[in-house]
């Protein structure tokens, strides 16, 4: 994710310095053609930077005055050799031109889940591991932790594995944290990072005893990708949240899960929200701002709404046909987005 090293290229770095000295834009443009003419061929030789560099070298060149082409040496300088990073996350912003993975638009159409390693869609109602990733890249540093309410098959976990988040997750059937925690015991730990899931049910349990037995406290990032009411019904367990009986039920259940997040959630530090809306004898039910407007009124402040797209799945697609005679029959849309809601406890 993106550099690939946050190591300065000396060389090119004294190079550019050198390029300083340069009295008329001519002689700035035949230096940087020199540095162009000296770059290592392979991209390997460079980390991975060689398409940035390029880039920059161009912009260079392509200067109109002496003053100007100055100012984007001095840049690629200071991207080139120093790391400046926000409080809540790693993103290099010198380099900030190399992180074309991170998404920063509202609207994500994703194509299709990343499947690599351990991830499988084998979970019906898991979520593409791409929403953790992203949520953990943007809003927490690497050692920081991070607390999944509702964990399901460990989707989170498995990336904040892989990204050197500790991660521990709630989850209320047995069976997943079964599941959950093998899958993450097969998954490469390089960061030698903590990465749990413990049975619980996420409103009521002790969250700041359970953190203390991995030795912390509190979290910096939260992420609730909750049951979307009883769209899918997970267990017959009366907390889980897929058997409220009825919305104000599950906005009260979810509330009280908020609250009890809130206590172990730094000040100033992000909760993710993933919820879909639903229907209900043929009425549009928005669980999603419903929902949003619970967390609200919590001392939390929504930072933004991202619509994502549902990937059609193997077994959606064959019904895909069914269902768009059904909405045209009873004049209504078919769902093909979710919502993942940001918020900033304040
Ligand atoms: C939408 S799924 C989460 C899927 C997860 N993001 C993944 O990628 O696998 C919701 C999960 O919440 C669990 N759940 C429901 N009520 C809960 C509660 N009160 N406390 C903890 N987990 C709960 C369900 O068992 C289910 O696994």
């Amino acid at each position: 994710m993106g550099p690939k090293a946050s190591q300065p290229a000396p060389v090119i770095v004294d190079q550019l310095i050198r390029c300083k000295a340069a009295h008329s834009v001519q002689e700035l443009r035949q230096s940087v053609a020199r540095i162009k003419n000296d770059l290592p061929a392979s991209a390997d030789e460079l980390n991975g930077t060689s398409d940035y560099l390029l880039s920059e070298l161009t912009q260079i060149a392509e200067a109109l005055t002496l003053e100007r082409g100055l100012y984007y040496v001095e840049r690629l300088i200071r991207s080139m050799s120093e790391v400046r990073t926000s409080a809540i996350n790693d993103i290099n912003l010198n380099r900030w031109k190399e992180y074309d993975d991170i998404l920063t638009d509202s609207l994500w159409v994703l194509d299709r889940r990343d499947s690599s390693g351990v991830h499988t869609a084998g979970y019906w109602g898991n979520f593409v591991p791409q929403i953790p990733r992203q949520m953990m890249s943007r809003y927490t540093r690497r050692g920081e932790w991070v607390l999944d309410t509702f964990a399901g098959s460990g989707t989170t976990l498995i990336e904040g594995q892989r990204l050197g988040r500790n991660t521990i997750g709630i989850e209320l059937q047995p069976r997943m944290v079964a599941h959950a925690n093998r899958l993450i015991a097969s998954e490469v730990n390089s960061y030698e990072v903590t990465t749990d899931t413990v049975n619980g049910d996420s409103a009521t349990a002790d969250l700041r005893s359970i953190l203390r037995r991995y030795g912390t406290e509190t979290v910096q990032l939260v992420i609730m990708h909750p049951p979307y009411l009883d769209i899918i019904r997970f267990s017959d367990d009366p907390r889980d949240l897929s058997n409220a009986d009825s919305v104000e039920t599950f906005l009260e259940m979810i509330g009280r899960t908020v609250d009890n997040v809130a206590t172990v959630l730094d000040r100033g530090r992000y909760l993710v929200l993933v919820i879909g809306d639903k229907y209900a004898k043929g009425d549009w039910i928005p669980l999603g701002f419903q929902t949003m407007t619970e967390v609200t009124k919590r001392g939390f402040s929504l930072k933004s709404i991202i619509v994502k797209n549902f990937e059609d799945t193997t077994g959606k697609r064959n019904q895909k046909e069914l269902w768009r005679y059904r909405a045209l029959v009873g004049g209504f849309y078919i769902f093909k987005h979710e919502y993942i809601f940001l918020f900033r406890k304040e």
